[in-house]
């Protein structure tokens, strides 16, 4: 199982890098592609992340998970998903958004090394 665990981390991050690579495209082109990458890159985050804490819980691969810190990642993931919907739907929304989506990127990542 310890090799399932790891290719889940190994998808988490590259969803993790999935979300920075839309809002790079984002920026550069509010009508391109970047929304749809971010989407699927935050639902990938989510799906990822609720498998690598199922498999922690059950004990059969990787650390005995922090459940507050999971549940505060989980609805920021949620929140940049809604987003992500939000700004695909309504390319020319405003710049908050964008903004918002990478703080909360940013935060989650600093959430997942330092918490
Ligand atoms: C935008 C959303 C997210 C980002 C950017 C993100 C980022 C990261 C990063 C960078 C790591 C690696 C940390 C390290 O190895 O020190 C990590 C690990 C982890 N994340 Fe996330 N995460 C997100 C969402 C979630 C969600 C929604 C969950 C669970 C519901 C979750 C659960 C986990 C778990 C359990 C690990 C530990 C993996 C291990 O054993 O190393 N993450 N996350």
């Amino acid at each position: 199982m310890d090799f399932v665990y790891d290719a889940l981390v190994v998808l988490h991050l590259l969803g993790m890098a999935g979300i920075v690579a839309g809002l790079v495209v984002r920026a550069s082109a509010p009508t391109g592609p970047g929304t749809k990458v971010m989407l699927y890159s935050a639902g990938a985050q989510v799906l990822t992340g609720v498998a690598l804490v199922g498999l922690a819980s059950s004990g059969v691969a990787g650390n005995e998970p922090d459940n507050t810190k999971v549940a505060v990642k989980l609805v920021i993931a949620m929140i940049i998903l809604v987003l992500a919907l939000i700004m695909h739907r309504k390319p020319r929304s405003g710049k908050g958004l964008f903004v918002t989506t990478a703080v909360l990127t940013v935060a989650n990542v600093a959430i997942a090394v330092f918490w």
